[in-house]
């Protein structure tokens, strides 16, 4: 069975956790319907520093499996097509996949005529899942075990590099979300230097979808010699589409 589920929302009520504001409450009160929910839901950590964890993310991958399960983040290809359409004319733009999971983004991307992804994803267990599932039908596609801090790729190789909530994985340990741990500040960064060293100089896009506001975002974003443009997307829960060219 292929399941396709956005997170539930117990899971981003979790996951967002510190970030909550009072007026997005009500959403988050939602009851869980699918069965596809309920295995996600017995999925969640137990604290939610956990997800800034290999180890989480490798478990839960492998319980996942049984289902043989997609599960995307925040938005899907459909909620997000119109932007990257917009920023991505040309089709045959070498893309990189920050912590991929088992989303159906670079699959849906593939669909709409994207064929040069290279995907990474620190979860070893999830990089061979996605390889087994898509390497026969889609044999152009890429899947590495990679740190998103520690890129193995050379200077300039990528046009768009695409983060769909993988910052936000490790952004989840305790403190204050006003002033960070020095540890998130020097994940976050690394990430950030390492992109945009492996995106072309002068028309390299770094796509990144959060839900993190512009206040708890920017300071790693904004960089010398770079644009950053931030578009807000849906009405009620608001998710933010930041767009970082080179
Ligand atoms: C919240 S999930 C998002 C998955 C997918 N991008 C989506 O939109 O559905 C975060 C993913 O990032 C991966 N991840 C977290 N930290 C990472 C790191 N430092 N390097 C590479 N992958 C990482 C996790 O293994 C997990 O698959």
């Amino acid at each position: 069975m292929i399941c396709s589920a956005q997170p539930s929302t117990v899971e981003v009520r979790k996951f967002w956790n510190l970030n909550v504001v009072q007026k997005q409450e009500s959403l988050f009160g939602q009851r869980l319907r699918s069965k596809h929910d309920d295995t996600l839901c017995m999925n969640l950590p137990s604290k939610n520093e956990e997800y800034g964890t290999k180890e989480y993310w490798n478990q839960r991958y492998t319980q996942e499996a049984a289902e043989d399960a997609h599960f995307d983040w925040f938005r899907s290809y459909a909620d997000l097509a119109p932007f990257i359409r917009d920023v991505m004319p040309d089709k045959k733009s070498r893309i990189l996949m920050l912590g991929c999971g088992n989303s159906k983004l670079s699959e849906e991307m593939w669909e709409d005529g994207y064929k040069n992804i290279v995907n990474i994803d620190y979860s070893s267990v999830v990089v061979e899942q996605m390889r087994q599932r898509h390497q026969a039908v889609r044999p152009e596609m890429e899947w590495h075990e990679m740190d998103v801090r520690d890129l193995q790729f050379d200077d300039d190789a990528f046009d768009v590099a695409i983060d769909k909530g993988t910052m936000d994985a490790m952004m989840t340990s305790k403190g204050d979300v006003w002033d960070p741990p020095e540890q998130i500040v020097q994940d976050c960064t690394k990430e950030v230097d390492e992109v945009l060293r492996v995106l072309r100089k002068g028309r390299g896009v770094f796509l990144y979808l959060t839900f993190g506001q512009p206040h708890f975002r920017k300071r790693y974003l904004m960089r010398p010699g770079t644009t950053l443009e931030i578009k807000e997307l849906g009405e009620a829960f608001h998710y933010y589409l930041y767009v970082i060219r080179t």
